[in-house]
């Protein structure tokens, strides 16, 4: 596709598909021509307002002076000097966790491990309770998975399976931010407070979408960035030996799994206007799909895409988007994921894949596996 194809309309989809890394840089690079505001697309078929529930209203979904408004709240406590202090408990959370399994001889890498490690982390810095991690589970998967059964009667269970979500979501943050107004703590939490009590910064309904959205979008993205950077090092025992002897390698070779299998595969922007993209002919309120995955093999910028190399430099995969709404949490994710594999490859030698069953996520975006 991205030889022959770089950009072409999928009719049944009704967007835009592009393939090319130049192609899906200059989208991400370009927010006023390519809108990340769902409801700007004149072809999509979005849920009904009501039913659009609070993620809809983040900054994730705006655009300008709203989304730089939102995400100036916490930007702070997401730069990577503000996380130093949190690196030695997320080592202590990765080695609990791994306490319980080591000596089993067999553990599920995604729920034993990659699961809770990036769920604890959140909860703490939200100031959530982490014994609510199982419903955190059930709650982020229904906001990310397509449904398994297309038939009407499934599709309807599904959208009431996400309306109920979403109430309870509202419900949980609802109460907790409640509790922070009268008695504010060190958490992410009470700065979503103080910025909703200053009346100019957060209206409520950002203010609830803004825990939702801290909640879901880091937890199903690095699990399955830990899931996926297991599932490389297994099937490159070469790489898996080079990193076991040579720690330090591990932050290039985090990169080098976001780019090679990248935890999300794909973004969606709107047109503001008609624009000429590879030769084809966009319309305004066209939706377009850049897909990083595509861009991040793209042999125009990355030497050898197929191959597998932990110590690829330079990389500037898309793994965690480009321009303003380039991944908030990237600095944590990177810290996570470096301290998760440090601490497993440290402890448990010999990691060898116990089945050869892959069960992959069902979401039209994100890439990992269920269990590994
Ligand atoms: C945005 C990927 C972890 C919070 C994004 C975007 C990508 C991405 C591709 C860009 C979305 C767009 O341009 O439309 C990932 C991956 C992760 C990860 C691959 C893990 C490996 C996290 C974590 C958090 C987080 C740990 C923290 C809670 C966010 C937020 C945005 C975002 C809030 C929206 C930023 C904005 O709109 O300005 N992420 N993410 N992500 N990510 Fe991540």
């Amino acid at each position: 596709m991205r030889e022959n194809h770089p950009v072409r309309y999928d009719e049944r989809r009704r967007v835009w598909d592009v393939f090319r890394y130049a192609d899906a840089a200059r989208i991400l690079s370009d927010p006023m021509t390519f809108s990340s505001d769902p409801t700007r697309a004149t072809e999509l078929d979005l849920p009904e307002p009501e039913a659009r529930g609070p993620l809809f209203e983040t900054m994730l979904t705006s655009d300008g002076s709203r989304h730089d408004r939102l995400r100036g709240v916490v930007e702070e406590s997401f730069r990577p000097r503000s996380l130093v202090p949190r690196a030695p408990h997320i080592r202590d959370v990765a080695d609990d966790l791994l306490d319980d399994v080591v000596d089993r001889g067999e553990m599920d890498l995604i729920a034993d491990f990659a699961y809770p490690l990036p769920v604890v982390v959140i909860a703490e810095l939200l100031g959530v309770p982490t014994e609510d991690r199982p419903t955190f589970k059930r709650w982020s998967d229904t906001l990310v998975e397509t449904p398994a059964d297309t038939s009407e009667a499934g599709l309807e269970a599904f959208a009431r399976e996400r309306r109920r979500v979403d109430d309870e979501l509202r419900a949980y943050f609802e109460a907790i931010l409640d509790d922070r107004r009268t008695d504010p703590r060190d958490d992410l939490v009470s700065d979503i407070v103080h910025a909703e009590s200053d009346g100019e910064t957060l209206s409520h309904e950002e203010a609830v979408g803004f825990c939702i959205l801290l909640l879901v979008a880091g937890n199903v993205t690095t699990t399955n960035l830990l899931g996926n950077a297991v599932r490389c090092l297994t099937a490159h025992p070469d790489a898996m030996a080079r990193l076991a002897a040579d720690p330090t390698l591990t932050t290039t070779a985090v990169e080098e799994v976001l780019r090679y299998r990248s935890p999300v595969q794909a973004l969606v922007r709107v047109a503001t206007r008609d624009v000429e993209l590879a030769g084809a002919d966009v319309h305004t309120g066209d939706a377009v799909v850049p897909w990083l995955g595509s861009a991040n093999r793209d042999p125009a910028v990355f030497d050898a895409p197929d191959e597998f190399r932990i110590d690829r430099t330079p990389n500037s995969h898309l793994g965690f988007g480009r321009g303003t709404h380039y991944c908030l949490g990237a600095p944590l994710a990177r810290l996570e994921a470096r301290i998760a594999l440090e601490q497993l490859f440290a402890r448990v030698t010999d990691v060898e894949r116990a089945s050869t069953e892959l069960d992959p996520v069902r979401s039209a975006f994100i890439y990992g596996v269920r269990s590994f």
